[in-house]
């Protein structure tokens, strides 16, 4: 538990007397779990951001085909040279959105939310880390044409007139298949983290400059990122999220 025991002398849930570390309720935990984009600079060792990956890993995957990636970025060279195109992302997008907030919140509200985006952007370099997750599931397609002859007879199963209408939505079911196959995991980083005393935020704005980021990182064109998630000891307070309540969007069918 190094995490907890280096933790610092911030008690990142007294404010609101909300529970953190690993036996805080998980309804309660799932309740009060705000983006943590206030981090200390103190560093977080690598055996706890390996921890963290690992219960990323035991996230569900499609088929569990598994084939996630999470680049750990601890090193100042590299969060420098991925701050200069955060930054630039920052403030894109607290420029064009500051104005805008959405429907169920308070310009108030948003605000805060605008200036703890520019805070992480501003003290970036100090990030004590990054997990970038990545995933691949290409090769469930190459698989299914290795192994033509059980694709072929899948679609004799349903008929011509059904694999053509499935056909046109494989596309679909790839994009929506790999990036359900990363998010759970992330969730479980964002979970796990708060688990070790520590905070994270999931952000996804480098999908804006994917190539620059992908340079910044030294990591191949092939990889797609679905997630640059910062992590750090907090120094902001969990509370409670501020959600629009679930009665309104649960819908029912048969009337
Ligand atoms: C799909 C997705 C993308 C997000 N992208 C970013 C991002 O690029 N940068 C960022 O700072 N936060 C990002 N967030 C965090 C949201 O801004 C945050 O969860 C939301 O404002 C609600 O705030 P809360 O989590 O503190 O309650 C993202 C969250 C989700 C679910």
């Amino acid at each position: 538990m190094s995490a907890v025991a280096s933790a610092p002398r911030h008690d990142p849930g007294a404010r609101h007397g909300v529970p953190v570390g690993p036996d805080a309720p998980v309804m309660e935990v799932l309740a009060t779990m705000r983006a943590m984009r206030k981090l200390r600079p103190d560093p977080v060792d690598r055996a706890t951001l390996e921890r963290l990956v690992e219960a990323a890993t035991w996230g569900p995957s499609g088929g569990n085909t598994q084939e996630y990636a999470f680049t750990i970025v601890d090193d100042r060279e590299t969060m420098h040279a991925v701050g200069e195109v955060w930054r630039r992302t920052c403030r894109y997008y607290t420029t064009a959105q500051r104005p805008l907030p959405p429907p169920s919140t308070t310009q108030e509200a948003w605000d805060k939310v605008m200036d703890s985006l520019e805070v992480l952007a501003a003290n970036f370099d100090e990030t004590p880390a990054l997990v970038v997750a990545s995933y691949d599931m290409s090769g469930i397609l190459k698989r299914m044409l290795r192994g033509y002859g059980h694709t072929l007879r899948g679609a004799r199963a349903i008929g011509p007139w059904q694999t053509l209408r499935m056909l046109r939505h494989i596309p679909r079911f790839m994009r929506t298949g790999e990036a359900a196959s990363i998010y759970p995991g992330v969730q479980n980083l964002l979970l796990a983290a708060r688990a070790l005393g520590l905070g994270a935020t999931l952000t996804t704005w480098h999908t804006l400059y994917e190539p620059d980021y992908r340079r910044a990182l030294g990591l191949p064109r092939s990889t797609r990122i679905y997630a640059i998630v910062p992590v750090g000891h907090p120094r902001g307070h969990f509370g409670p999220v501020s959600r629009r309540p679930a009665r309104e969007a649960i819908r029912y069918t048969g009337g």
